[in-house]
């Protein structure tokens, strides 16, 4: 499949378990990627892995989504890189190690920790993407990143991170429908469980110790927790022209949750 013929992407959160999953599917596919993440290491170890597999088609940008400047600058670069970015796919996201699962135990710095990391960043790079291509007369696709938490949540979630979640899915459908006329798609994927590296890892470890993780695995009608290539494929279709009449739209990636 060649989907993504000269067309370029830019995935936040991109040396992530999903993220690079997203990164080397659309490379696959043909498209130029500008993956940007916090973590310098994990970019680093990407291109790697995936630089010379896809002959220059691959940069990467340390980039702390949370912060406007570099936010703006990451889009600024992916422009300057590939001259266009078709997709943007905001994945970087979660939640931290320490995080309460207790609403009572919930401090207002990690509130605003979680909610900056998960929906102020999707807000900041959605505005650069739209500002850029408006300038430009283009238009593009974005693929935001919520969760079963933040449609379903239950008491094993973070209620801050399914706040932000939430969040998340209303700004897609806001985004949608005010940018729709211009030619923009914007659609989230809400993923379940997916086993996509060493913090869900320990996540379920914690699970495991609190007893709780069969009986999350027993809400699941297939039984199982996702691969992050599985999530990969979703995101694609979304961005890709096979979607192209669907728009404002939160996918489930759930097993049947
Ligand atoms: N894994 C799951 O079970 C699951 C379920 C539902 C939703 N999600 C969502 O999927 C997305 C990817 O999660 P994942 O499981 O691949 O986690 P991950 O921790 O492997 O990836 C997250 C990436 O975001 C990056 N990141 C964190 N803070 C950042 C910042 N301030 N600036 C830039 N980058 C930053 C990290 O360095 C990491 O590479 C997240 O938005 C998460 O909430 C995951």
């Amino acid at each position: 499949m060649d989907r993504f013929f000269q067309k370029a992407a830019l995935v936040t959160g991109g040396s992530g378990g999903i993220g690079s999953a997203i990164v080397e599917r659309l490379l696959s596919e043909g498209a130029s990627v500008l993956a940007v993440d916090i973590n310098e290491n994990g970019l680093a170890a990407l291109q790697d892995r995936l630089g010379s597999r896809f002959e220059g088609k691959l940069r990467t940008k340390v980039c702390d989504v949370t912060k406007k400047e570099q936010v703006d600058e990451s889009v600024s670069y992916g422009w300057a890189e590939f001259g266009t970015i078709d997709a943007l796919i905001n994945v970087a996201g979660g939640s931290l190690p320490g995080c309460p699962t207790k609403l009572l135990e919930l401090t207002e710095e990690r509130w605003d920790m979680i909610m900056d990391l998960n929906a102020k960043s999707t807000l900041f790079f959605s505005q650069a993407f739209f500002r850029t291509h408006i300038e430009k007369g283009t238009h593009g696709s974005i693929v935001n990143f919520a969760s079963m938490a933040g449609l379903n949540p239950h008491a094993a979630d973070r209620p801050h991170y399914a706040a932000s979640k939430g969040a998340v899915i209303i700004l897609t459908k806001h985004m949608s429908c005010e940018f729709a006329p211009l030619g923009f798609r914007v659609n989230a994927v809400a993923p379940g469980y997916c086993m996509s590296g060493d913090r869900i890892r320990a996540l379920w470890k914690l699970r495991d110790e609190q007893g709780i993780s069969q009986k999350l695995l027993q809400d699941i009608p297939m039984r199982r927790v996702s691969e992050p290539s599985e999530v990969a494929a979703v995101v694609a279709f979304l961005a890709s022209e096979d979607a192209s009449y669907v728009t404002g739209e939160v996918i489930k990636i759930s097993g049947g949750r």
